[in-house]
């Protein structure tokens, strides 16, 4: 008998419950703690894993009333939301996505994972994968974008980034979640919690292929979505848990519910207690219960009324005891003591504005006012965002602190130490309390440039922070417009969890930087683009839309057979806004020019198995050395069903000095053409494939030629 056999052996009911139960801490003034119940649950063995402890000291205390105090001595799981750093803190997962690098991706989960493993934390709720098209939905920040395929790269690189390489050192001692199983990004209306209803096929091209991705990349946990589908919420979604995840898939890792999500499996119409409620899970394949107790309180009568057998219950006990071992928590239940002083090392910082700089999508900068010229002596920032560390490390900012945060006039005054770089805050974030426009635009006075910084505060992006209306809250439009009235250059800096709707601002800015919630190094990143020591590379991973009205805006939908016609009404589009976005997926400026030409398949017939190869010629044709992302589509033109009008299938950046060419090649394998029929088996039909090769997701900017696929599958 191994270890696991002999401790389920040994278990009473009550503690085989307390393996599937999560507890969580609570934050006070000096972090977060646990309550004397909690403590005592431990020592009970009714609790098997915390959620939002970390630090060495209150990992280790915690932990030796599990191993010490409680009766079988088996070591606690320290879970926390590690989405885009622990200490160190990087952009958002909507920015990072924007640096369209796995090799970046997989590099910032790294570190993080390092930095939570440092200070006890064994499991992280991330990453994301929930596809978003829907700006009001605050969580779209969480999220790697609009793009399945894009995210599905995002998938593979996050898991291998937290959970390290199989066989690196340090693997193993950390696990990763996907989250949230599945589809949480379409809530009705962007409206979080909502239910969401949408069909199989959307499901099957749209929302699961970013879990497969993650699933084939080992990831350790899945974390399904507190919401219904059709209906069925996740948490008792056997058909998508059970046949999808564990036997299509094979997934034998642990599935740890949402926060309180069993027990609301009552309020959500399906259970009529506890006792239903945690049966429902457990049928559904979902071994944690977080935070909630409903496993606790409900199972022993599930058992007693036959809702469940005990044989279910021992299963998930030995997913999560697996995962215990998997992660080495028996061997070494203990964070070392040693680590207690260790601050996070200066190569995390020079990640982390990499990381930012990378992200730092250029919206418009029609006149070249950036770079900025280096006769520019007297800058003025203004705006609620301009000296706001706290603003920076954007929602699940993990254990980052804003004091060790760089705001943007810390960056620009250090970038910058011969220029007058002044500041006025002039308006508050939100609400109408601080009125100093005047006073903003006095500080204008004698500045040649102006960096506007405005946006939305950090907690109107993530959980909870849907949005109607994501414009410029408060006060910050008239700052704005006040600002811009002066006449002189205004570079606009927007700090946001979303595309915002600020069509009228960008039109009238001099240059628009998005920075999205760049990190802890925001402000050096952001002055190494303004001041040109890096020419921005990132690109939007969401569509940007002119207005709320448009939302869900996103490139690859299906064709209409009335496609948009200005001079026919009859035509799919509106009578008051054109139907493309401002920008669209992929959009992103550099200070050079990159040009394309001479695009070239090897093989214009294809077999299934085999890969589709082309090579594209690209050229910096301005005059800086630049890095370029080249994007290639395709798009099956006739079909059983019919398929989006571009899909998204390969990428590949390149460095080019100014003047320099090169081929660059991007390969697909031929299977990645076809869909799932409704059977979620693949299938590839013969027949003419577009492919399009470009920056973005726009039949005008990229080159076309065709394939045929003379053998299917
Ligand atoms: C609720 C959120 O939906 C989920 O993403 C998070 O991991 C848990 N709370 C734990 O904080």
């Amino acid at each position: 008998m191994n270890r696991i056999d002999d401790l389920l052996a040994a278990m009473t009911l009550e503690e085989k419950l307390g393996q599937l139960t999560m507890v969580s801490a609570h934050l006070t003034p000096l972090g977060p703690c646990l309550d004397r119940t909690s403590l005592a649950e431990i020592e009970a063995g009714r609790a098997g894993s915390v959620l939002n402890l970390w630090g060495v000291e209150r990992t280790r205390d915690a932990q030796r009333r599990a191993v010490e105090g409680s009766r079988l001595g088996i070591p606690l799981l320290f879970g926390f939301d590690v989405l885009h750093g622990h200490r160190t803190i990087f952009p958002i997962p909507l920015a990072e996505a924007a640096a369209f690098d796995p090799a970046l991706w997989e590099a910032t989960a790294r570190t993080a994972a390092e930095e939570a493993v440092s200070e006890g934390v064994a499991l992280t709720f991330a990453p994301m994968l929930d596809v978003s098209r829907d700006p009001r939905w605050g969580r779209i920040a969480e999220s790697p974008g609009e793009d399945p395929w894009l995210a599905a790269q995002f998938a593979r690189a996050k898991v291998h980034g937290f959970q390290g390489a199989q066989g690196a050192p340090g693997a193993h001692r950390f696990g990763a979640t996907a989250k949230h199983f599945v589809a949480y990004g379409a809530v009705t209306a962007g409206r979080d919690y909502a239910a969401i209803d949408i069909s199989d096929r959307t499901l099957y091209d749209v929302y699961l292929p970013p879990f497969q991705a993650a699933v084939e990349a080992g990831v350790n946990a899945i974390m399904p979505a507190f919401v219904n589908l059709a209906g069925i919420p996740m948490s008792a979604n056997r058909r998508l848990l059970q046949e999808c995840v564990r036997r299509r898939w094979g997934f034998d890792g642990v599935i740890v519910s949402d926060y309180q999500a069993v027990a609301e499996l009552v309020v959500q119409g399906v259970a009529a207690d506890l006792a239903e409620a945690a049966a429902l899970a457990l049928h559904a394949g979902i071994d944690i219960d977080m935070v909630g107790g409903a496993y606790l309180a409900g199972m022993p009568e599930a058992l007693a009324r036959g809702l469940v057998d005990i044989e279910l219950v021992d299963t998930a006990v030995r997913r999560v005891l697996s995962l215990k071992q998997r992660l080495a928590l028996f061997d070494a239940p203990y964070v070392p003591e040693v680590n207690a002083n260790r601050s996070p090392g200066t190569q995390a910082r020079t990640l982390a504005r990499e990381a930012a700089r990378r992200s730092l999508v250029l919206l418009s900068n029609p006149a070249a006012v950036l770079p900025l010229s280096t006769s520019v002596t007297r800058i003025a920032v203004i705006g609620p965002h301009g000296d706001a560390r706290d603003q920076m490390l954007g929602p699940w900012s993990g254990a980052g602190r804003a004091r060790d945060t760089v705001s943007v006039l810390d960056g620009l005054r250090a970038a910058l130490p011969h220029c007058d770089v002044g500041f006025m805050r002039g308006v508050d974030l939100d609400g109408d309390g601080l009125d100093d426009i005047r006073a903003a635009r006095n500080a204008c006075r004698h500045a040649q440039v102006i960096v506007l910084c405005v946006g939305e505060g950090v907690d109107m992006a993530g959980e909870g922070a849907s949005r109607a209306c994501p414009g410029l809250p408060g006060r910050q439009p008239a700052l704005a417009e006040a600002v811009l009235d002066l006449g002189k250059p205004v570079i606009v800096l927007l700090f946001c969890g979303r595309p915002l709707s600020v069509t009228r601002l960008i039109e009238r800015a001099a240059a628009v930087l998005v920075a999205w919630f760049p990190g802890s190094e925001a402000g050096h990143a952001i002055a190494d683009v303004l001041v040109g020591r890096h020419n921005p590379s990132a690109r939007l991973p969401v569509s940007w839309p002119r207005d709320v009205g448009q939302v869900p805006v996103f490139y690859a939908a299906l064709p209409s057979g009335r496609p948009a016609d200005p001079r026919n009404r009859y035509t799919s589009q509106y009578l008051d806004l054109p139907v493309e976005p401002l920008y669209c997926f992929g959009h992103g400026l550099s200070y050079t020019r990159f040009c394309y030409s001479h695009l070239r398949v090897r093989h214009t017939e294809l077999r299934a198995g085999d890969a589709l190869v082309a090579d594209v010629a690209v050229r910096n044709d301005g005059p800086r050395d630049g890095e370029e992302t080249v994007l290639l589509f395709t798009h099956d033109l006739v079909a059983t069903l019919a398929r989006p009008v571009l899909e998204l299938k390969a990428m590949a950046r390149v460095r080019l000095a100014a003047g320099e060419q090169r081929t660059v090649t991007l390969s697909v394998g031929v299977d990645a053409l076809g869909f799932r029929d409704g059977d979620w088996r693949p299938l590839l039909e013969p027949g003419e494939f577009e492919v399009l090769v470009g920056p973005r997701a726009d039949r005008a900017a990229c080159l076309r030629t065709t394939v045929r696929v003379v053998a299917g599958s």
